[in-house]
């Protein structure tokens, strides 16, 4: 109902009669679907004269450039490799020209809105102003409607929207227009039940790339030989040749990315520590709280712990004593997306947010637990190695707010910052299974098309998808691509154009290795960014949760797992006066030998095989796993 509310409790103050006749001529369409996304009906009955906040996404300056920006610091053959910008810098580079600022001023003087109503928010890049849904119809040539999912929830959007065609170039996207893709949840007085359930708004695939758990564990072995059945930090220090004591403390931060409520509990962490880590009994992340982030500790078990007490569990025992921050994000009522953590760290990120996808604070409810701050916005300077174990359906929003999120991602790597996700848990499928039907775009567990997830198909991140070690193998032989419980997420993007940095390395497993697939089952052109980039062991965690050790699989546990490693390069490579490793997939694509290449397994999903691991990069274990000795080589003589 959030919507409505937000309709009714404003002020009118346009009227229909100061909207311009329409031009139809010289249109440029911004966005538009064909079908409405499975859940939603037109419903009608909007009231015209109700007001809503509209936000004009500017296009920033510079974001053709933004692939040569980002290579120019992260290219190890460039003279200004590691040469990272600071937050001001890239937010002033970005930001929009004076023509993109002046031209969207101008058109909306021309649809006679007053300019006292338009508000340009530099940092942000966006124009903001408050309309009836009839002046904005006009505005954008478009047929706003009510729409009503299953749910109940109701939302005011349109199916396709306009701008004059001298307007298109100085735009990104409008809102509220198309995005409402993801189910909302209805609105529940009560916090705690509604926190319970898994869909919240623009809640990053909650129940997609989480841990699937396994038997629980009796007895831990202690034999390395046994890591093929029980996977321990001791198996991954073998597995990876991990063997350092990190030296720098202040400098470091490894940040794992949470979202409300998944928490995790500290007598877990205790519990794994005590039989796995004495060192780091009593230790806690040091927490960042954006939005009303709570480490709630009233729901447990497997569907409230288990994602948090693996990646903190593992990721302290990895790296203790270099500090490990925790990213805890969204109230227990409105829950959270990445580009609410993304707000958190960058402010210049603030005021895009989508209500559909995105928590919106202060939280507007009444319930118990809603957060009434300030929305988090450039609170805190981000770690240098981030990573999280959530992802979305590529086909769950909008390409645009996908370029948008990705083009940040770029923005951190120019920082310095390496951002970490997991690839996903299905295979070539989508989260839960669910795949493209190649005529109608729904998803199904019967449709054929491979679904990528998203921001694993972002180019500017680090992909991780998940190994094992084969039944009946050892931390000393190779690793497969893991096939038990869960399968690594690969394949190709639908939205991104595959970067520079992998083209090589795509070509060849295409020339070499080409899969027989067709343009029915995935984007086959070559020409879009293919993930994972790197792998890790995904298989048999021994985890505390609630108490006892259970066994958990996923790309959850790979990328932190990856992203540890990396926290321990930038320890190498501060204590040597050096900066942060930053953006790290140009260094790897170029430096394949520093990862173990992993060549057996598949990633079967949506009736298929899936790919295969083969030598070289392939779309279900990338480059391969960390090899931390050759890595801290590699990274320390950049
Ligand atoms: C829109 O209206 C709301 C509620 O009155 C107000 O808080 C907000 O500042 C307005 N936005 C703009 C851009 O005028
Ligand atoms: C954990 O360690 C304790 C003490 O060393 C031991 O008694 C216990 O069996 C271990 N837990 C498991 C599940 O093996
Ligand atoms: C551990 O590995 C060794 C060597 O392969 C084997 O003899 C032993 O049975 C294994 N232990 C368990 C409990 O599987
Ligand atoms: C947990 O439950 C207690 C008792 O019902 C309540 O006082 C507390 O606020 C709750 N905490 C959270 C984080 O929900
Ligand atoms: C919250 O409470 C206030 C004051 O009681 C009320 O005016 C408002 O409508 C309530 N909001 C919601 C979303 O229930
Ligand atoms: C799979 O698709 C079905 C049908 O669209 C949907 O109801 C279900 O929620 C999806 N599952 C996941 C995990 O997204
Ligand atoms: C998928 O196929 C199975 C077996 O043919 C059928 O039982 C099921 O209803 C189908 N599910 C959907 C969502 O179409
Ligand atoms: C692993 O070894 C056991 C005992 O030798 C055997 O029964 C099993 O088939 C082997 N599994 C594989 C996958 O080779
Ligand atoms: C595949 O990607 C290319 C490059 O972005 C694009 O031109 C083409 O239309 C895409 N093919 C399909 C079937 O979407
Ligand atoms: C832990 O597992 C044991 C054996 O399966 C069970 O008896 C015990 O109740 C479990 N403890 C908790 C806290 O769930």
């Amino acid at each position: 109902m959030r919507v409505l509310s937000f309709l009714f409790a404003l002020a009118l103050f346009a009227t229909a009669s100061a909207v311009p006749a329409r031009q139809s001529s010289h249109r440029a369409v911004l966005e538009s679907r064909h079908r409405l996304p499975a859940g939603w009906t037109k419903r009608g009955g909007l009231n015209k004269r109700g007001v809503v906040p509209v936000r004009i996404n500017l296009r920033q300056n510079n974001l053709e450039r933004s692939e040569e920006l980002l290579m120019d610091v992260s290219d190890p053959e460039s003279p200004n490799y590691g040469e990272h910008y600071t937050a001001k810098q890239v937010a002033d580079l970005f930001a929009p020209s004076k023509e993109s600022v002046e031209t969207v001023k101008g058109w909306l003087r021309e649809a006679s809105v007053a300019s006292h109503r338009v508000k340009y928010n530099h940092g942000q890049g966006s124009v903001t102003l408050n309309m009836t849904v009839a002046e904005l119809g006009e505005l954008l040539h478009a047929e706003y409607d009510i729409y009503e999912h299953d749910t109940g929830a109701l939302h005011v959007a349109c199916d396709s929207y306009s701008v004059p065609a001298t307007v298109k170039d100085h735009v990104d996207f409008i809102t509220p227009t198309l995005h409402f893709n993801v189910p909302l949840s209805k609105r529940d007085e009560n916090a705690h039940s509604r926190a319970s359930k898994a869909a919240l708004i623009g809640q990053p695939g909650h129940s997609a790339v989480q841990p699937h758990q396994g038997a629980a564990v009796e007895n831990i072995f202690t034999d390395l030989r046994n890591c093929s059945k029980q996977t321990t930090l001791d198996c991954l220090r073998a597995l990876y040749k991990i063997d350092y004591e990190p030296v720098v403390k202040d400098k470091n931060g490894y940040g794992i990315v949470e979202y409300t409520p998944q928490a995790y509990v500290p007598s877990d962490l205790d519990l794994f520590f005590k039989n796995f880590s004495r060192g780091t009994i009593g230790y806690r992340p040091k927490l960042v709280s954006f939005d009303g982030g709570v480490v709630q500790n009233n729901q447990t078990g497997f569907d409230f712990s288990s994602e948090s007490n693996l990646d903190l569990e593992y990721a302290i025992g990895l790296v203790h004593p270099a500090p490990v921050t925790l990213y805890q994000v969204g109230d227990l009522v409105e829950g959270a997306s990445f580009n609410n953590f993304l707000d958190g760290i960058d402010s210049s990120f603030c005021g895009g947010d989508d209500p559909t996808q995105d928590g919106i604070y202060p939280d507007a409810s009444n319930a118990t637990g809603s957060y009434k701050g300030p929305e988090d916005c450039g609170t805190t300077k981000p770690t240098y190695i981030i990573s999280t174990s959530y992802g979305s359906n590529e086909a769950d929003t909008t390409p645009a707010y996908e370029e948008r999120q990705c083009n940040e991602y770029m923005k951190l790597g120019m920082q310095g910052v390496t951002v970490l996700y997991s690839s996903g848990d299905n295979g070539v499928a989508g989260n839960g299974g669910n795949c493209t039907d190649p005529v109608t775009g729904a998803l199904s567990p019967n449709a054929t098309r491979f679904t990528p997830l998203f921001p694993g198909t972002c180019p500017w991140i680090t992909s991780v998808g998940a190994t094992q070690i084969n039944p009946n193998s050892t931390v000393f032989d190779p690793e497969g691509a893991c096939e038990q419980v869960i399968y690594s997420g690969g394949g190709f993007s639908d939205v991104f154009p595959m970067p520079e940095y992998q083209k090589t390395a795509v070509a060849k497993y295409f020339k070499d290795y080409n899969p027989p697939y067709t343009a029915k089952q995935y984007n086959n052109s070559q020409m879009t960014r293919g993930f994972p980039d790197i792998s890790a062991n995904g298989a048999n965690y021994v985890v505390a949760i609630n108490g006892n050790f259970s066994l958990v699989y996923g790309t959850s546990a790979s990328s932190p797992v990856a992203g540890s490693i990396f926290t321990l390069i930038n320890d190498a490579r501060f204590a040597r006066g050096l900066g942060p490793i930053g953006f790290i997939n140009p260094v790897l694509y170029k430096n394949a030998w520093a990862l173990n290449d992993i060549t057996m397994g598949g990633n079967q999903g949506c009736g298929t095989p899936g790919f295969t691991a083969v030598p070289g990069w392939d779309p279900v274990t990338g480059l391969g796993t960390p090899n931390f000795e050759k890595l801290r080589g590699l990274f320390l003589s950049r």
